[in-house]
Order: C-alpha cells, then sequence, then structure tokens
C-alpha cells in the first residue's frame, strides 16, 4: 500500500471525482478526511465505502476510524480554514491536501450575474487558495513535506463557452499551481494539478440525460467513453505518494484525448 500512514483531506468527496478518490486513497492505506458542503447522505455513503473496503468503523463508534466526514462550504474562506484545522484535530496531522470541490454555471457571458461569478470563483479558487494555504502553514510548523493535488480541468486550456467564471478559475488554478511549485520546492511540498475531461458525475447530469449533446460529446473523446471517477483518482493515489516524489508544477489530462482532439466535421 501506497500511502500508509498518511492522512489526506479531499474536499468535495460527498460524491463524483471526490468520493471516487476518498475510496483510492484508502484502498491504499490512507486515513481520509471527507468534506461535503450540502449532501451529509452522499458524504455518509463515501464514509460506508471506506468502511467496506478496511472494515474501519465510523469515528463516532471508533476514535481510530479511518474515515472522518466534516461539513464546510469551501466557498467561505473562514469555513475553510476550520475545516483544515478540524482535519489536523481528528487525525493529528495532515500529508496531503486534494482540492477537489468545484462548480459550474451556465450562462451566456452577458448574462452572467455578480452572484454567480462570486459562487464559482469562490469555491473553485479563493477556497483552493486559502486551504493551500492553511495546509501549508500546517506542514511549516509541523516540519513536514507535503502533497497537494489539485482538481482543475481540460478547461484550465480549453475554452468552454458558456462556462467563463469556470474557465477563469481553473486557468487560475493552473497559475497557482506553476507558482506555488517554485515557492514551496524548498519545503519539500509539491504541487500539481489533475485536470479531468468529461467524467461521469453528477456536475454533468444534465449533459448526460441529453442524448444528443451526449453524443456530440463522444464523438470529441478519442477514446470514445466517458471517464469514470476512478480513471482520476488512480492519477491522484500515484501524486500523493512517493512514487512522485520528483514531480511537482505540472498539469495531467485524464480525458481519454479529448483536449488535442480537432476533427473536421
Ligand atoms: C466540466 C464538464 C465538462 C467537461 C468536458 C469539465 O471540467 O465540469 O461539465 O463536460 O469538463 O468539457
Amino acid at each position: 500500500m501506497k500511502l500508509e500512514g498518511k492522512v489526506a483531506l479531499v474536499t468535495g468527496s460527498s460524491q463524483g471525482i471526490g468520493q471516487g478518490i476518498v475510496l483510492r486513497l484508502a484502498q491504499e492505506g490512507a486515513d481520509v478526511v471527507i468534506n461535503y458542503r450540502s449532501h451529509p447522505e452522499g458524504a455518509e455513503e463515501t464514509l460506508a465505502k471506506v468502511q467496506a473496503i478496511g472494515g474501519k468503523c465510523y469515528m463516532a463508534q471508533c476514535p481510530n476510524s479511518h474515515g472522518y466526514t466534516i461539513q464546510a462550504d469551501l466557498g467561505s474562506v473562514s469555513e475553510v480554514r476550520q475545516l483544515i484545522a478540524d482535519s489536523i484535530d481528528h487525525f493529528g496531522k495532515l500529508d496531503i491536501l486534494v482540492n477537489n470541490a468545484g462548480i459550474e454555471k451556465h450562462a451566456p457571458f452577458w448574462e452572467i450575474t455578480e452572484a454567480n461569478y462570486d459562487a464559482v470563483m469562490n469555491v473553485n479558487l479563493k477556497g483552493v487558495f486559502f486551504a493551500t494555504q492553511a495546509f501549508v502553514q500546517h506542514l511549516m510548523t509541523t516540519k513536514r513535506p507535503g502533497k497537494i493535488i489539485n482538481i482543475s480541468s481540460v478547461h484550465e486550456e480549453l475554452p468552454f463557452p458558456n462556462f467563463t467564471a469556470y474557465c477563469v478559475s481553473k486557468g487560475g488554478m493552473k497559475m497557482l499551481t506553476r507558482n506555488l511549485a517554485v515557492e514551496l520546492g524548498a519545503l519539500g511540498i509539491t504541487i500539481n494539478n489533475v485536470a479531468p475531461g468529461a467524467i461521469e458525475t453528477p456536475i454533468n447530469t444534465k449533459l448526460l440525460n441529453d442524448p444528443e449533446k451526449l453524443g456530440a460529446l463522444l464523438n470529441n473523446i478519442p477514446l470514445n467513453r466517458l471517464g469514470q471517477p476512478q480513471d482520476v483518482a488512480s492519477l491522484v493515489a500515484f501524486l500523493a505518494s512517493s512514487d512522485a516524489d520528483y514531480i511537482t508544477g505540472s498539469t495531467f489530462f485524464v480525458d481519454g484525448g479529448l483536449l488535442w482532439n480537432y476533427k473536421e466535421q
């Protein structure tokens, strides 16, 4: 097991890619903090799945449980700081931060409201920024190395009409990663982006229910299928492990070839 003895926090892990990452990190032996904003039942489901893998019990009955859920809105800096502090309190330390929580809002550019812009930027960029800062402060205080993995998107590179705030947030995440790779390298802290394409998760519910749009999207994916959360999670587990000690400041695409596909119709 690659992550025995490590403690990881995965933001937004009550569903989708975040839930897949929690399961994979737990399979590799890590203790994992599960975070949710508005789906406690999803967080409980993630926790139950962790327990099913490791036969570990829920925190309330077992203080040495390998799973722990915390409610926090990544769009609020005070809640983000509290989330990091609670995770450290619970497991005694943190080694791995997976900034997974993210939202998107569909609207043509000329109709985007300030509230929607703020919601997207606060969760996708500001929350990531300050979660990472609090994590780095903890590593500095305890004089330990650590690993930061951001779940970005193909849209840190690729335009996505009608999702401009989302693209801006992911482009910002790309530069956050590059900047921090340089600034944190001397501290033994690595930071990388995993950039999924179209993954079969709740963020894509609308698309999944629209056969015409789904067909057009599949036609653009050379591997001709949607990705699954485990396709993303396996790369995260690698980047979180010591096998990836020399890797920092990079983005890795998990998109079935979507990003570089150009076809004349
Ligand atoms: C978005 C999805 C989109 C996918 C591929 C992801 O970042 O969250 O809505 O389908 O990129 O375009």
